[in-house]
């Protein structure tokens, strides 16, 4: 199966990421699939328009990636600017998307609801996303579950550019979500999301990690009540970090009492940090190394544009802007 999907680079990886996404995008790649991931930067123009962050964040995105298991050598790992023809098939499925489809997102409106300009880029975002996942014709498209229309409208572009042309020249994709991590509450209890500023990041020292999880919003409960761990944001990580077994065990002292939400706040700092400090190690040595992580892009990227050069050319004779030889 031909897996594919893009780690926009707006900010620095977090929890919220990591459960809803890079997780399924390492277990995909894992269980020996055929797998094409990028760190999408041209996306990431919608909301980052400083050269040296931009750059800095694609970089972290890639060394996370490394850091957390993937492997060059089994998935096509590539920075989205390094293949031109997605852009250019950008612009063809324009020519075939209604501005209505684009207006209806609920993405869109989300990041203009927390102040992003409208301009073409945002409103235009899921035609550039569905170029990425079409032009490799990819099967299954792995995102968290704020995505999902962005994978459905995938599947309306590609289908209306198939009916005008008369074809099946690009193939619909599916995706796939894992349902129980659809949301993972930030410090705050929204949505965790760097637009939020309410994030525990992945690649952090123990020390941080601990502040951050100690500022996680609970309600007034005092230590001596029974709690109902349902109700409560830490239990909610806790239950996304902590074996099974320990889940339990944790949610049996909440509802006996005597069990305080600093105690529970304290146990999940050190589950995040054992659970990354592999992967944490790693990336301070990719740091001292980051002409290999630019080789490892580099050579993503020229694999990337093979594939994506030969639908392209299907694509330019189908509506008649190949060059005549
Ligand atoms: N929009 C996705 C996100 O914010 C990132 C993305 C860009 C993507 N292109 C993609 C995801 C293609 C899957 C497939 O998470």
């Amino acid at each position: 199966m031909r897996v594919l999907s893009g780690i926009q680079p707006s900010g620095r990886l977090h929890l919220g990421n990591y459960f809803g996404a890079t997780r399924q995008h390492i277990a995909l790649q894992d269980a020996d699939n055929e797998c094409y991931y990028f760190v999408a930067n041209y996306h990431a123009l919608t909301s980052v328009w400083a050269a040296e962050e931009l750059e800095e964040i694609t970089l972290h995105v890639a060394m996370v990636y490394l850091s957390l298991g993937l492997d060059p050598k089994r998935s096509v790992f590539f920075a989205q600017s390094d293949v031109p023809q997605v852009t250019e098939l950008c612009w063809v499925l324009n020519c075939v998307c209604p501005v209505s489809m684009m207006e209806k997102g609920t993405s869109y409106k989300d990041k203009l609801a927390h102040g992003l300009p409208a301009n073409m880029g945002l409103l235009g975002y899921p035609v550039l996303q569905a170029a990425d996942i079409v032009i490799y014709d990819s099967d299954l498209v792995p995102v968290g579950a704020d995505q999902k229309q962005h994978i459905e409208m995938t599947r309306d572009l590609a289908g209306r550019f198939n009916r005008a042309y008369g074809a099946d020249i690009l193939k619909l994709p599916e995706p796939y979500i894992v349902p129980e991590v659809a949301i993972v509450p930030g410090i705050d209890g929204q949505k965790m999301s760097k637009s939020y500023d309410n994030t525990i990041e992945l690649i952090d020292t123990p020390k941080r990690t601990q502040k951050r999880c100690m500022r996680i919003v609970t309600d007034s409960t005092p230590l001596e009540d029974p709690k109902e761990p349902a109700r409560c944001n830490v239990f909610a990580l806790l239950r996304l970090l902590a074996s099974e077994e320990e889940i339990e065990e944790i949610a049996g002292k909440y509802r006996a009492g005597g069990y305080g939400y600093g105690d529970a706040k304290k146990r999940l700092a050190e589950l995040i940090n054992e659970r990354f400090a592999p992967a944490r190690e790693r990336y301070a040595e990719l740091e001292k190394d980051t002409d290999y992580v630019r080789d490892v892009l580099n050579e993503g990227g020229r694999r990337a544009r093979e594939v994506a050069e030969a639908t392209m050319e299907r694509v330019r004779s189908a509506c008649g802007v190949a060059p005549k030889r």
